[in-house]
């Protein structure tokens, strides 16, 4: 993802003269590499590994050819117009054929249509993955967030760590949807929480724990657990395949487990958050949830809503209904309701049937502290916002889906310094937000990979700890008993997969947090 190398940056300032309001399908850059002008445009900035082609198709194409890996990447650059994007949405489309594209070292290398965002609170690389090998000439398109403090947008076209030949043509990039509305003036007096404890300090658990698993959770004194309902894996699940009826007894088996504990931790004073993870759909091979590409998604969410809120509506020990864990809405269909237009719909769902307990809402994509501060809140009250910490990624996903070198915490991670103050000033953009609104803040799910070197996981758990109790918000550590990677019951050494006979420090900071817990 670095950029160590770039062929060219082309500045389109003609682009950029965006007119004041930018509404939804505003075109920010469009080429199509045809005629005079377009040349004139390229021509300045083309060399022997980036060049205009005539296609098969007739018209002209932009193509990058790369026979060896002598340089990481060979891409062009556009600049886009950052400050008048920051906060919205945006769609990249091209057309784009390949030849011979080599195997990828990574799953993010290869043929790049990748917008980069440089900010005060870290990079974003939004893209699209596309295949290596040879392959006609299909769709890339996809929907980026800018966030709101960018001060640099750069579009990337070409290749990164493969070898092989790509063309692009008929690249738009247009506005999907605008900043979130100037907030009026914030309510007065506290937020609504849904409870009434000092705080809920708990963690994300795993899909079966059983009693005893509760006991001991409750022995570290937490008094809260995020409940997911979890199909056997995340992003990918059973769900993926669309057969609603098995999503729907997979479902009830869930909530049946679900019921069979509420007894032992009503008796323990675990207050539960019942986390729709897999819903109805799944997701599809970009990661986004088919709830947003089909009606009939829509529609069985909407119903698992009702269900869930008559099964638990007199029950205490419920503290609320997580929507959907993590929402990836992608291009929709216009007939489709968007997240925030099918969460207001499922709120009035489900208050239909159950007033009292909290509606908890992650905003898109992926329920990042961005995504919530470019989040419009719903017109409704008995609502908590929550988002997920894991910035920066490379740190907190270090050897999880790769094999790297060791990055440590605190120290300087993709050319950023990232420390307490760091982690502050991303965490600020949630703490702004919620000042606009004067809502409650619940971070579901937070973590570092228990293989990060030295005691990097630790502090990176205890600064955020500080930091979320600094601003009040309720916290939910990933996770307990779920996957052996995010344990605290683990040592360091990626290669023990037996729980640690004595605490680790990161055990004993969470229970010195859960110390200060009422029940
Ligand atoms: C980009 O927009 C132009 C003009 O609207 C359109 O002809 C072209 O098909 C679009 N390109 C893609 C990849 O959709
Ligand atoms: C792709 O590989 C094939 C087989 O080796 C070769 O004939 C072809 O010229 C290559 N294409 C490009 C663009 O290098
Ligand atoms: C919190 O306390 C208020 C006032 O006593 C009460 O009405 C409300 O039901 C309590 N909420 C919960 C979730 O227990
Ligand atoms: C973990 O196991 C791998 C493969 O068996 C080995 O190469 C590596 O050195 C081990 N790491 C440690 C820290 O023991």
């Amino acid at each position: 993802m670095k950029v160590t190398c770039f062929v060219l940056l082309l500045t389109l300032l003609t682009a950029c003269v965006i007119v004041s309001a930018i509404n939804k399908g505003d075109i920010i850059v469009q080429h199509n590499f045809d005629g005079i002008t377009e040349q004139a445009t390229w021509n300045k900035v083309l060399g022997p590994l980036v060049q205009l082609v005539t296609t098969e198709r007739g018209s002209t194409a932009l193509r990058t050819d790369r026979k060896q890996l002598d340089s990481p990447s060979t891409w062009v650059q556009i600049t886009l117009p950052a400050s008048t994007l920051r906060g919205c949405k945006i769609r990249i489309q091209a057309a784009v054929k390949a030849e011979n594209i080599s195997v990828p070292p990574n799953s993010w290398n290869g043929i790049k249509i990748m917008l980069h965002t440089k900010g005060s609170s870290g990079d974003t690389y939004p893209q699209q993955n596309l295949p290596q090998g040879t392959f006609d000439w299909r769709m890339a398109d996809y929907v980026a967030n800018v966030p709101l403090d960018t001060d640099q947008a750069i579009l990337a076209l070409g290749l990164e760590a493969v070898t092989g030949a790509v063309w692009f043509d008929d690249l738009n990039v247009t506005v999907y949807s605008k900043p979130r509305p100037h907030p009026p003036t914030p309510p007065a007096g506290q937020p609504y929480k849904g409870h009434n404890l000092t705080r809920l300090r708990g963690a994300m658990i795993g899909i079966n724990l059983q009693e005893q698993d509760f006991r001991d959770f409750a022995s570290w004194n937490a008094n809260h657990v995020r409940w997911q309902l979890l199909w056997n894996g995340f992003p990918h699940s059973p769900a993926d395949d669309g057969d609603i009826p098995a999503y729907e007894t997979w479902l009830e088996s869930a909530l049946k487990h679900l019921d069979s504990m509420l007894s032992v931790c009503r008796q323990l004073g675990i207050h539960i958050l019942v986390d729709l993870h897999t819903p109805p759909g799944g997701r599809n091979s970009e990661n986004e949830c088919n709830l947003f590409k089909e009606k009939r998604f829509q529609d069985a969410f909407l119903t698992l809503w009702e269900k869930i809120a008559r099964r638990y509506k007199d029950e205490s020990v419920i503290w609320g209904y997580d929507l959907v864990n993590e929402p990836v809405e992608g291009t929709m269909p216009d007939t489709l309701m968007d997240w925030r237009e099918l969460a207001i719909v499922t709120v009035q769902r489900i208050r239909a049937i159950d007033s009292q307990h909290a509606i908890i809402i992650e905003a898109a994509p992926w329920g990042g502290p961005g995504a919530l501060a470019n989040f419009e809140p719903l017109p409704f009250e008995k609502i908590v916002y929550s988002f997920h910490m894991y910035e920066p990624g490379e740190f907190t996903h270090q050897n999880v889906y790769n094999d790297i070198p060791p990055i440590s915490y605190p120290g300087v991670i993709s050319g950023q310094m990232w420390n307490k103050e760091q982690l502050r000033h991303n965490l600020n953009r949630v703490l702004n937000w919620q000042r606009d609104y004067n809502v409650h803040i619940y971070v579901g799910e937070f973590s570092a990979i228990r293989w990060a070197p030295g005691d990097s996981a630790y502090a990176y758990l205890r600064d955020n700890i500080d930091i979320f109790e600094e601003n009040g918000w309720d916290w939910a550590y990933h996770a307990f008993r779920e996957w052996p990677g995010w344990s605290v019951e683990h040592i360091g050494d990626k290669n023990n997969t037996q729980r640690a006979p004595v605490p680790t420090d990161r055990q004993r900071l969470l229970i010195d947090w859960f110390n200060k817990n009422e029940h």
